[in-house]
């Protein structure tokens, strides 16, 4: 299938209201023919949000968060629901970053019922998942991308309301990228779960790849095979960056 790629920023636990100017930038940017082809998406923090979709109400750029709770509302001090960040106009939210598996020790099916959370408030789910060093050295990686499809991805899981984003936990802010081969071995083997466990909707859906992407490796990187967009990390805080990004696509 065709399947439209997706530049996703992730702003992590930065961002104030000095740096609306960046997204101001970013919203302008994306502005360009490239936008029927290329979806734009940027995830700031959740103080951001609602200034953050009224700055791109008239740009191609979405907007989203970077979690949310598995409940719709209640005695949950300090987590916000997809509920909420639908009503600030986000469209999407990343599930399970491995900062929040590691940070506040989600599991997989935590993060298989915030996916699920989200899709009831009509949110994209982005389900990240990926390898740590350690089960990497031991060879483990496909092993626990597979774990992790099959006890994350939600029930109900489209092409249209779940993005895979693979991380390789040590490739984010470190500056280390799997070689192209190693990204396109574990971009098919992906493709090939999804497929056996969606079938066409498997097929279409989309495969981000997220850690220590810059404006010098996102072409080739988004050149491999079954690699369907990028998630962005470090790169993404600067609208320059970003638009280079966006543009080397
Ligand atoms: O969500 C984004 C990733 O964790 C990648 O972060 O681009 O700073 O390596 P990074």
């Amino acid at each position: 299938p065709d399947i439209r790629p997706l530049i996703a920023g992730n702003w992590k636990m930065n961002g104030t209201r000095a740096e609306l100017d960046q997204i101001k930038a970013m919203a302008e940017g994306v502005k360009t023919p490239l936008s029927e082809k290329v979806e734009t998406l940027l995830c700031p923090p959740a103080t951001l949000l609602y200034v953050a979709t009224a700055l791109c109400d008239d740009s191609p750029l979405l907007i989203g968060a970077q979690d949310c709770h598995q409940k719709v509302s209640g005695a949950h001090t300090g987590d916000i629901s997809a509920q909420m960040i639908a009503d600030c106009f986000g469209t999407h939210v990343i599930v399970g970053h491995s900062e929040r598996r590691g940070d506040h020790a989600e599991t997989d099916h935590l993060v298989r019922a915030k996916a699920e959370a989200a899709h009831e408030a009509e949110l994209t789910a982005i389900v990240c998942i990926g390898e740590t060093l350690a089960e990497r050295d031991a060879y483990q990686t496909l092993d626990v991308l597979k774990r992790q499809i099959f006890n994350s991805l939600p029930e109900g899981a489209t092409a249209e309301n779940t993005v895979i984003a693979y991380e390789p936990v040590w490739a984010i802010g470190t500056g280390l990228t799997p070689t192209n081969s190693d990204i396109e071995v574990a971009h098919a083997f992906m493709r090939a779960e999804l497929v056996a466990r969606l079938g066409g909707e498997g097929a279409a859906m989309r495969i981000l790849y997220g850690g220590s992407v810059k404006p010098g490796n996102a072409g080739e990187i988004m050149a491999i095979e079954n690699v369907d967009g990028v998630l962005v990390g470090g790169a993404s805080l600067k609208a320059d960056d970003f638009l280079a990004i966006y543009a080397a696509c």
